[in-house]
């Protein structure tokens, strides 16, 4: 299984601003697994010719339906309700970073959605930690596990459709443009 580590550690002034606003954070986060299928179907129609793509996006974007599900009861449960989406700052830096002509485009996608889930593992596990409600609790430690693998999915698919070297040196300079990013972001009570 292919694995790398991100660039930085998220720094705990985040876990309190979500702690401090749990309802805003869930929120957020139901919005970015509703997105997070959206951007798995889109791939599925951009990419016919791919059948792994095909299949594993398919899955995937079920899957993120079924965790936006889940966030939604938890939302209802609380008498919250969706928002408008915003733009998000975090996302709307690094899809800046896309080359966006054809022989480039399908390998920075890749790349960015498992850097991205990387990072979403990372601070559903933070999250799991820092709440003491056992069920809630054991849902983020779950979500945490899911992501991770979509992480590891995504990286798969990088390494299937180009060669290593390509890979290697184009995830390094990401993953370098991803720590920069997510430490110009705010705090907010939100996944980023
Ligand atoms: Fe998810
Ligand atoms: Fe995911």
């Amino acid at each position: 299984m292919y694995s790398y580590d991100l660039k930085c550690k998220t720094d705990p002034l985040w876990i309190k601003a979500v702690m401090a606003d749990f309802d805003s954070f869930l929120i957020d986060h139901a919005a970015n697994e509703r997105k997070a299928s959206t951007l798995a179907m889109s791939m599925v129609v951009h990419y016919p010719d791919k059948d792994d793509i095909v299949r594993e996006m398919i899955d995937l974007a079920m899957e993120e339906m079924a965790h936006f599900r889940e966030v939604i009861k938890i939302m209802l449960k609380r008498g919250l309700q969706q928002i408008p989406d915003k733009t998000n700052q975090y996302i709307g830096l690094f899809m800046k970073k896309m080359r966006k002509d054809p022989k480039h485009y399908l390998l920075d996608r890749l790349l960015m959605f498992s850097i991205v889930e990387k990072r979403g593992a990372e601070r559903f596990g933070l999250v799991g930690e820092a709440l003491a409600e056992p069920k809630i609790k054991d849902f983020y430690q779950r979500l945490a596990a899911a992501e991770y693998r979509h992480y590891e999915l995504f990286i798969s698919l990088a390494y299937k459709y180009y060669a290593a070297d390509v890979v290697k040196i184009r995830l390094e300079q990401l993953l370098q443009d991803e720590a920069d990013i997510i430490k110009s972001c705010p705090f907010r009570a939100a996944v980023h």
